[in-house]
């Protein structure tokens, strides 16, 4: 079984698996993509990577987490996704040093539910976990609870479309 954790950058994927027992065996993509150079070209006007998904797919193990904003891109057997509300995923992503214009990118790709939608098209299981109120050691249990039991699939139950018209009249 392999299974991908996603989500938006800063929605705190990296923070959660850290702390999941070594038994897991994650890979965390960001940092096998910069360690072996895995991208194709830097996109030095959006500051990111444009990474070589199949050279990743080679080097990732067959079994365990791979961790990471494309994850779900891999050869993956369910999906974990990770969902933070906008007004609290600006602030992770300040903490991270984001430009202004990465912030604004990822903000409104988490508002607009474009890694979902990205998720949904692979056709495999989903669980979402809504992060924005829990600690980092809460999201890494509740990851490990959907690893051990695998429960059905729980999507739709998160909406940030409301958010649209506050960052409409200010940021956007
Ligand atoms: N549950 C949480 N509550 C509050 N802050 C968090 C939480 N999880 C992570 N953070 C903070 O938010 C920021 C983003 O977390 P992290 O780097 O783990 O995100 P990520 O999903 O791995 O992002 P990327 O896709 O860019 O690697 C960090 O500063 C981290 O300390
Ligand atoms: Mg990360």
């Amino acid at each position: 079984m392999k299974i991908a954790i996603t989500g938006t950058p800063g929605t705190g994927k990296t923070t959660a698996t850290k702390k999941l027992p070594k038994k897991y065996n994650v890979t965390h993509l960001n940092q096998l993509v910069e360690e072996n150079k895995l991208y194709t070209e830097k996109d030095r006007d959006r500051d990111s990577y444009i990474v070589d998904i199949e050279a990743i797919k080679q080097k990732t193990p067959d079994k365990g987490i791979v961790e990471g904003h494309f994850s779900h891109q891999l050869d993956i057997d369910r999906i974990i996704l990770l969902r933070c509300h906008p007004t609290e995923l600006r602030k992770r992503l300040k903490n991270k040093d984001f430009n202004q214009q990465k912030i604004q990118e990822n903000v409104m790709a988490e508002t607009v539910d474009v890694i979902l939608l990205e998720a949904m098209q692979t056709g495999k299981t989903i669980n979402e976990i809504e992060t924005t109120n829990l600690k980092p050691k809460e999201v890494t249990k509740k990851i490990q609870e959907i690893i051990e039991k695998q429960p059905k699939q729980n999507t739709g139950n998160i909406d940030w479309i409301e958010q649209l018209n506050e960052q409409n009249d200010t940021q956007l």
